[in-house]
């Protein structure tokens, strides 16, 4: 973020005291923070008791290896069990779950008992397909009912999940599934996205390709659900329909309780190095956190509300906020394939308003694009049933913040800017709607039972009105409990810069009432549209292509996306002939990036130098890059290893650029 906008967010002086109306329904309560403190261990084991426990725990936090948690020791509980069957046995089974919505305008409502049915009949399936507890099942599919009904079937069996974006490549897919050495692929023909049909199936033929040429595919199975109807090409005996197979299943399927702390799914996400984190979730103390966060955080009302989030299940929101929090308190929520400019502008204003949407939770990139696009799109619809705005991702400007309450809440709905990550697993850090008064721009404070501080250089707490880094100073339930396979990795990202707090990797302010104000990222990770990706994962897929020799990577601030994804570059000697345009070469690259990691991740500008800048011990200046790729003024440049350097890059800018 730029020192301007910084100074004018910590000028945001606008607050927002919670309405007296929905004060009076809302599902949180002021208390919820005293008692939390007075007892914070007690405040969590009566979350816990609220879900379905086949086995009562007998401790509620075992912390005695840590940093490594063990939550709700002693217990045993079925994941999918809490989030479907025990709706469908206390009579709910006529309620509509999930209300799909596909790209093409195809529609299809889904009940509890019905979710109840697809969900044994899919554990089913994965058990005939030699899938047992603890095997690792890869999900790499599209925002249809079936990537839902796959995720509960894993949990139900107790094989963790691992699911990939499908906006991922070949690539990326093929080093998950390795990594996570998962036997089963659960994929479809394609996907519906912009008005046409793509292709899903054929980066997983390739990611299996590519695995059994560099050693042994660990994967047995690939289950695809047919979902465009295109053609896909067929490997027999690995290949398997899931209409084929999970629909001649019996709808029976008896749910075993797993101990707390057996995983639950693994989710990779960017670190600052080009290897993926495979972050580890387990149960109990997830589901229990996702659950209480769902219900006080969105107020959600299982009987009135129709709740929509708008992320994709690759990414951690959709776990914990499309399947796991919301099915647990018996939602009734919307789910859409596509893209918001499908086939009009205004696709998501009419979803809200035909399906009478009641809460919504989105992106900040999202608001901002939607802003752009212009207030005629929601003024040309009735979006008079939202009562409740959420946002996540990254941090949300004044503006776009004051936009969402006034243009989409229509200025009656409380908005919660809900702070978490990956490896927190659940929300952390927000207002408690109807409890907790906001300010334009600011997550507010630490949920009852959550710790949360900003820190100095020596983690020492700063005083009100002082900024430094976001720490959590004590352990949640829903925290991660490692890094796939490299447990040493764990303590050495998150537990090692002050061995008793964990480290967030984001900067952050408190204002003078104490409110926490999140400035984004102080690592090498870059935020581009509320995904995370890391200067160096860029930078390796850079280097990898035969022209380049040298990269340098940087976020600069994007007016829509957060953070734009600029390329510093050194073509290797011959890459291009004296005088020749770079613009092909250009273009080759930000292709090459897409193609090795996903097009989330392809640079929005590539600049071609002759130098980076670096200090004397060789460190590349990221500061430097970033006040040019900013069009900013250079700041200090006394610890170059070479002074000239900038000359000649501002110089490169000129011939070098290429955005599109
Ligand atoms: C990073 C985590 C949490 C689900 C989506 C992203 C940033 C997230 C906010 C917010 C300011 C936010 C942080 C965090 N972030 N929510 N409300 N305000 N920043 O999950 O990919 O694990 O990324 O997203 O920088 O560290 P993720």
């Amino acid at each position: 973020m730029s020192s301007d906008a910084l100074s004018n967010l910590l000028q945001e002086n606008r607050v927002f005291p919670p309405a007296a109306e929905f004060a009076a329904q809302a599902n949180a309560q002021p208390a919820m923070y005293a008692q939390a403190s007075a007892d914070r261990l007690a405040f969590w084991a009566e979350q816990a008791r609220a879900l379905d426990w086949s086995q009562p725990f007998d401790e509620v936090l075992d912390w005695s290896q840590a940093p490594f948690a063990r939550w709700f020791v002693g217990g045993r509980l079925n994941v999918a069990y809490n989030c479907v069957d025990r709706h469908v046995a206390a009579g709910h089974g006529d309620q509509v779950a999930i209300r799909f919505e596909g790209e093409p305008g195809d529609r299809r409502d889904i009940t509890y008992a019905q979710l109840q049915d697809e969900v044994c009949q899919a554990a089913n399936a994965l058990l005939e397909l030699g899938v047992g507890a603890g095997d690792r099942v890869a999900i790499y599919m599209p925002m249809i009912p079936e990537a839902i009904v796959a995720m509960l079937a894993c949990a139900r069996i107790g094989a963790p999940h691992s699911v990939v974006f499908g906006g991922f490549s070949a690539h990326a897919l093929a080093s998950r599934i390795d990594d996570a050495q998962a036997t089963l692929v659960i994929t479809a023909d394609g996907q519906h996205r912009r008005g046409s049909a793509m292709p899903l199936k054929p980066a997983v033929d390739e990611a299996l390709q590519t695995l059994a040429a560099d050693g042994t595919s660990p994967v047995a199975h690939v289950l695809v659900v047919r979902r465009t109807g295109g053609s896909v090409e067929w490997t027999d005996g690995r290949d398997v329909w899931w209409h084929e197979i999970v629909e001649r299943q019996s709808t029976a399927h008896q749910a075993e309780g797993f101990d707390s702390e057996h995983p639950l799914f693994i989710l990779y996400t960017s670190g600052t190095t080009g290897k993926p984190k495979g972050i580890l979730h387990t149960s109990g103390g997830y589901l229990t956190q996702a659950s209480f966060t769902h219900r006080n955080v969105f107020d959600l009302k299982p009987d009135s509300d129709v709740y929509w989030c708008t992320a994709d299940i690759g990414w951690v929101t959709g776990h914990s906020y499309i399947v796991y929090g919301p099915l647990s308190n018996r939602v009734t929520q919307v789910v859409y394939e596509g893209t918001p400019d499908t086939p009009t502008h205004d696709r998501w204003w009419d979803i809200v308003e035909r399906h009478r949407v009641t809460i919504l939770y989105t992106a900040p990139t999202a608001i901002r694009t939607f802003m752009k696009w212009g207030d005629h799109l929601p003024a040309g619809k009735d979006l008079s049933s939202l009562r409740l705005l959420g946002s996540v991702g990254e941090p949300i400007n004044p503006e776009a913040w004051m936009w969402y309450r006034e243009v989409i809440g229509g200025d009656r709905c409380p908005i919660v800017d809900t702070w978490w990550q990956t490896e927190t697993g659940a929300i952390m850090i927000s207002p408690l709607p109807g409890v907790t008064g906001t300010k334009p721009g600011s997550a507010m404070t630490a949920l009852p039972g959550i710790g949360a501080a900003v820190v100095d250089d020596e983690g020492r707490p700063v005083a009100n009105g002082g900024g430094g880094y976001l720490v959590l100073t004590e352990p949640w339930p829903s925290m991660l409990r490692g890094i796939w396979g490299d447990p040493q990795r764990y303590v050495d990202t998150y537990w090692s810069r002050w061995p008793q707090y964990y480290f967030a990797g984001d900067g952050a302010k408190l204002d003078d009432d104490g409110a926490i104000w999140l400035l984004g990222r102080v690592d090498d990770v870059m935020n581009v549209s509320g995904h995370r990706i890391s200067t160096t994962e860029v930078e390796s897929a850079l280097v990898s292509h035969p022209k380049v020799a040298e990269a340098a990577v940087v976020g600069a601030t994007d007016e829509t996306t957060g953070q734009g994804i600029v390329a510093f570059v050194i073509l290797r000697s011959g890459a291009l002939a004296d005088g020749e345009d770079g613009a092909p070469v250009i273009k080759e690259l930000r292709e090459h990036v897409a193609k090795e990691i996903g097009p989330i991740a392809k640079p929005r500008q590539v600049m071609i130098v002759a130098e980076l800048p670096k200090t004397r011990s060789g460190k590349i200046m990221r500061r430097l890059l970033r006040d040019v790729a900013e069009n900013r003024e250079l700041g200090d440049a006394t610890t170059l290893a070479d002074p000239t350097v900038m000359n000649l890059i501002a110089s490169g800018l000129a011939t070098g650029t290429s955005e599109d």
